[in-house]
């Protein structure tokens, strides 16, 4: 993949955008809801909050804001376009894609659409399906979207998982941008021996929904919370490790991490693994908890318009999650 990426032109981000819902779900909230408390939260995950979408709002009306901002800020217009890849586990219905509904949302007509599915990797998955486009010549714009409303998979009677989630969106834009520049490198792992660890059970072809698939609660997440943790804590640091690898650097050269945002104590191994200096990490999990696929793009964006991203920074993304799945990226800053 990284020969792909050096062999074709170079692929970078040239917007970023987020949208998240006003709601806020504090863990004093969720202390009247389930048996927990804002002590056990905060010390074994990080989370403080995390906002929750109302009702009305779906996944799409959330990627359809980040990408609209994203766009802006690329100054490119819905028409131009050519394809577009929303990363999400809780589309707004099982068929058609998030993406052509996102497609008609920002008029972007010309536009290819389909949604990818990789857990909480979801966002860097469909950064490395996208830029391929762009690096081969085959597209020139591509927007990667990470989507996701968990809240209304989450079982709010389960306390081992309703304290984790959030809801948002985060978008980027994809073009080609001078060598030397955009995606160093990509490198992407599954393994569904862990299928089980994490999953929603029902709704899909192997369990149809019906009224005990509701009762038994198999529309919600369910985990294994302390497998994924174990594995998580693996697979960060050795995957950011490959993927500077791949790109000819070591860990020495990172100047900005942008790591999944499950647990602060994850985020703390792999930082620990790449001897970084906090002030290299983005963290936002204690205002938004884990967004899932959103994770990502959501904290590029709040570091980006914090202007903690410099142009040539070399920016490492890293995630974790369910298939199990795991990705990483490198990327030098700039257009
Ligand atoms: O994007 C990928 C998604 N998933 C993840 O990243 C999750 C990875 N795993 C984790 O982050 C951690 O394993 C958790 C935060 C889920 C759990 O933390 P832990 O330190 O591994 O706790 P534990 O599962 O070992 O549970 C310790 C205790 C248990 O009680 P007992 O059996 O020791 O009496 C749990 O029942 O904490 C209890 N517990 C809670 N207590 C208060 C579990 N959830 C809660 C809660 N409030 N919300």
């Amino acid at each position: 993949m990284n020969e792909l990426a050096k062999s074709g032109r170079s692929v970078g981000i040239v917007g970023v955008g987020a949208a998240l819902p006003e709601k806020v779900l504090t863990n004093f909230d969720l202390e009247k809801m389930v048996d927990t408390s804002d002590e056990w939260i905060r010390t074994r995950t990080g989370i403080k909050e995390r906002r929750i979408a109302d009702e009305k709002t779906a996944t799409s009306d959330l990627a359809v804001a980040a990408a609209r901002q994203a766009l802006e800020r690329a100054g490119v217009k819905g028409e131009d376009v050519d394809l577009i890849l929303v990363a999400t586990v809780t589309p707004d219905m099982v068929f058609p894609s998030t993406a052509n509904l996102v497609q008609a949302g920002i008029g972007a007509g010309r536009a290819a659409a389909m949604d990818l599915e990789a857990g909480c990797s979801g966002f860097i998955y469909a950064l490395a399906v996208g830029s391929q486009f762009v690096a081969s010549g085959v597209y020139e714009t591509v927007l990667v979207i990470g989507a996701e409303t968990l809240s209304k998979i989450t079982d709010w009677t389960d306390r081992n998982t309703c304290v984790l989630f959030g809801d948002g969106a985060g978008a980027a834009v994809l073009r080609p941008v001078p060598p030397g520049k955009g995606v160093l490198s990509l490198h992407l792992g599954a393994d569904g021996n862990g299928r089980d660890l994490l999953k929603m059970p029902a709704g899909g072809s192997r369990r149809p929904a019906s009224l005990e698939t509701v009762q038994e609660h198999l529309h919600f997440i369910q985990m294994n919370g302390t497998e994924v943790f174990k594995f998580a804590v693996r697979v960060m640091g050795e995957a950011s490790v490959k993927a500077l690898e791949m790109a000819g650097l070591g860990t020495a050269d990172v100047d900005f991490l942008v790591p999944h945002q499950a647990n602060l104590r994850i985020i703390d191994a792999a930082v620990k693994r790449l001897a970084l200096s906090p002030d290299k990490v983005v963290v936002n999990l204690d205002r938004y908890g884990n967004m899932s696929a959103a994770s990502i793009p959501v904290a590029l964006e709040e570091a980006w318009s914090q202007g903690r991203i410099k142009d040539g920074d070399v920016v490492v993304m890293v995630a974790f999650g369910a298939g199990l799945t795991w990705a990483a990226a490198v990327l030098r800053w700039g257009t």
